[in-house]
């Protein structure tokens, strides 16, 4: 077998390119038609009233930060099982990170920790500015329980749904924007979608949009409500200091090709998880996914459970027998409170969240992604049957 598998990649069709070329034969590489475009047709498709593309997801998760005001002074709550810029972005406002251990199941944050840390908080007179939850590997988090909780603590609620493009929540596949106050997306090549590099902000405060859009292209306005004075059509100034996060035309030509495909994109990453399902559930060696019925889980990744406890090969060694074999996984994560930099600068230590460190031992992602076809699959999970031993 000389094919070689990762655990995720994207699908790039002909009609794929054919847009990219004609963006790029077209006037506006940047800065042109292409990005309200998509903006407009992502705000349709997931029911948001503003939406922003900017350049990658973490770009994203900067600006909604600078876009709510976080500073030095607020207390800012994530998972620990998620990408390391879920909780970089707090450091990048200055605010202080903390986390909340997982649920055991549905490996996104447990609520009821949630609530327990927000009383400790206020006991001792400090409130949460904010909490990130992220839809880990595509299964949305308990959203209306963590509604209830931001309207009772009056915290600001952050969707961080790069995952979770395509999942559903009671039915509803616009839920993101509908509980959380702003939502981000990454278009990164593993995720549902792509365009290269890419992410957007979509929520339905006009204020949080407008800041964003400002922000995302240096802090430049040429709105004149905001101008002090104005010189010329040329003019523009400049009130905080933002970024270069925009994104391109052609990668937003991408991305309007790949949206038409979302649909066809989940039903197969879906088919795939099915099959897995199928193939490691009653096996004392895995723990797979579980999804709840009122769930659509939009599996970004398939985060398999391997019990390396009661096996005689160690995870490390699992890994490199699969790469002989062609098969690249990855772990989802190593969690962020572990990190040097999370332990050097805020204190926090090995044992402080024990669920998501042991899921981390055991957590192993297998390949996901549209072009897998059943012999590909049949392979892989042969494969890690024969080595998990
Ligand atoms: C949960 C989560 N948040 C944020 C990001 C950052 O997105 P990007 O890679 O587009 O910067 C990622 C990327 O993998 C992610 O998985």
């Amino acid at each position: 077998m000389s094919k070689l598998y990762s655990y995720g990649k994207q699908t790039i069709e002909k009609d794929d390119i054919d847009a990219v070329t004609e963006v790029l034969k077209s006037d506006w590489l940047t800065q042109g038609p292409k990005i309200p475009e998509f903006e407009e047709k992502l705000s349709k498709k997931f029911n948001a009233k503003f939406v922003s593309a900017v350049a990658n997801g973490t770009a994203g998760l900067h600006l909604i930060g600078m876009a709510s005001g976080w500073n030095e002074n607020d207390i800012i709550i994530t998972s620990p099982i998620t990408f390391l810029a879920s909780a970089n972005c707090i450091l990048y406002s200055g605010a202080t990170p903390d986390f909340v251990d997982i649920n055991p199941v549905t490996y996104t944050l447990d609520l009821q920790k949630l609530e327990e840390k927000i009383l400790i908080y206020k006991e001792n007179k400090k409130a949460v500015k904010a909490v990130i939850a992220v839809d880990y590997a595509g299964l949305p988090c308990d959203w209306k329980k963590l509604r209830e909780l931001a309207d009772k603590y009056e915290f600001q609620l952050v969707n961080d749904n790069c995952h979770a493009l395509g999942a559903e929540y009671e039915n509803d596949p616009c839920y993101a924007v509908k509980f959380a106050d702003v939502v981000n997306l990454s278009f990164h090549p593993v995720k549902h979608l792509t365009t290269g590099e890419g992410g957007a902000v979509l929520t339905n405060d006009e204020k949080v949009d407008e800041k964003i859009k400002i922000l995302r292209t240096h802090g430049i306005t040429k709105d004149s409500k905001y101008l002090e004075k104005n010189d010329g059509p040329w003019y523009y100034e400049m009130h905080q200091l933002g970024f270069n996060y925009r994104i391109t035309d052609f990668q937003c030509a991408l991305g309007l090709s790949q949206l038409k495909k979302l649909d066809k994109f989940i039903k197969s990453r879906k088919k795939i998880a099915k099959y897995y399902d199928k193939e490691f559930s009653n096996d004392h060696r895995f723990v797979i996914p579980k999804v709840d019925e009122n769930l659509k889980h939009a599996y970004h990744l398939y985060p398999l459970q391997i019990k390396f406890d009661i096996l005689k090969i160690i995870k490390k060694h699992f890994f490199q027998k699969m790469h002989e074999n062609n098969i690249g996984l990855q772990v989802h994560y190593i969690p962020v409170h572990t990190q040097p930099y999370y332990k050097n600068n805020f204190g926090f230590k090995d044992g402080d969240f024990p669920i998501a460190e042991e899921f981390y031992k055991n957590e192993v992602s297998i390949p996901i992604y549209p072009l897998l076809e059943n012999d590909d699959l049949e392979y892989i999970v042969s494969t890690i049957k024969q080595l998990a031993k």
